[in-house]
């Protein structure tokens, strides 16, 4: 079986191809960077109306397979934003009509967990998926993917990213904090970890007004990266004691980060885990996560060989 899949949740379409094995036959993806300001949900919408039949026609040449090879069509079905959720959903049922081919809606942060485990080898992991719109803290347990912590507030990419613009840094603003913070000291930041979830909210007014008070840009980014990934880390360490799990991954945009890795990694190592990253390409949203999930759901419906067993309890 060969999947197209096509995600657009957010700011970023992506379109890949898998097959029944988990190859990639290809992927591709076209972020959308705003001029100034965040992201709008109309203009992700546009952005992946005018990519989505681009990025269909890249992936179908790079893959050198037909159209008419592609057996199912797969989409993102949410968490995102409505409109752009809404662009997808209608070229994904457009694509799959005119190829009268069976379509299948999957979740979005599920799809991250399960590409992180195709690529790393990973069989159970606690998940921490970190991006511009998600902050969990996910693990299978009792028969579904269940979620043990996130945050109450904003994303911790979005809390990066908006701290950056209002102190007129590019965007993304991740990359550019982390550089800065390599130079900056510890100052008292706001530490929010309630119960099994985490909040961002304070710690950004806080950074933002130590910025306008004119604290040390540095300081303040070494301090908003400490402060905040030591709440993620230790939701993730909570939960490894909960579920009595082994391995941790890190997936998302904001897992291309150094210290936070670094941080993870300790923790990991203190708890004798298995400490997996995906590659970075995989990392962030793509095509072939949605690809992937749409092949081991489909498995997951038609359960009836032994060839099909198998997959269902890697999936698991
Ligand atoms: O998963 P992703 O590619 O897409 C969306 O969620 O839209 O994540 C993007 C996020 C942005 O907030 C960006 O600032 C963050 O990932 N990011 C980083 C780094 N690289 C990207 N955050 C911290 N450190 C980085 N090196």
């Amino acid at each position: 079986m060969i999947c197209l899949g096509i995600e657009g949740t957010a700011e970023k379409t992506g379109v890949g191809i898998v097959d029944n094995e988990g190859k990639i036959l290809a992927m591709a993806g076209n972020p959308l960077i705003p001029e100034k300001g965040g992201i709008h949900p109309r203009e992700a919408a546009e952005h992946h109306s005018y990519w989505i039949p681009k990025l269909i026609k890249e992936v179908i040449n790079d893959s050198g397979i037909k159209l008419n090879e592609i057996d199912l069509i797969s989409f993102s079905r949410g968490p995102g934003l409505g409109p752009a959720l809404r662009t997808v959903a209608t070229a994904s049922r457009a694509l799959a009509l005119s190829l009268n081919i069976p379509i299948i809606g999957v979740n979005h942060c599920v799809s991250h967990v399960e590409i992180g485990k195709l690529d790393t080898g990973a069989i159970d992991p606690v998940t921490l998926y970190v991006s511009g719109g998600n902050s969990q803290i996910i693990a299978y347990e009792s028969g579904k993917y269940r979620i043990f912590g996130e945050t109450l507030d904003i994303a911790i990419g979005n809390c990066l990213d908006h701290f950056a613009r209002e102190c007129g840094l590019s965007h993304p603003g991740g990359p550019i904090i982390e550089k800065l913070a390599r130079k900056g000291n510890y100052i008292d930041l706001p530490y929010s970890v309630k119960g099994m979830d985490f909040s961002f909210s304070g710690l950004f007014s806080a950074a933002i007004r130590g910025f306008k008070a004119g604290l040390s840009i540095e300081d303040i980014c070494f301090s908003l990266q400490e402060t905040a990934f030591s709440s993620l880390v230790e939701v993730c360490e909570r939960t490894l004691s909960h579920t009595n799990k082994t391995e941790i991954m890190l997936c998302g945009g904001v897992a291309a980060n150094s210290r936070l890795r670094e941080m993870l990694a300790i923790m990991a190592q203190e708890h004798y885990s298995e400490f997996f990253i995906p590659k970075i390409s995989l990392c962030g949203d793509n095509g072939a996560m949605i690809a992937w999930m749409g092949i081991l759901t489909s498995k997951y419906f038609s359960a009836d060989t032994i060839e099909n067993t198998n997959v269902i309890q890697k999936y698991r």
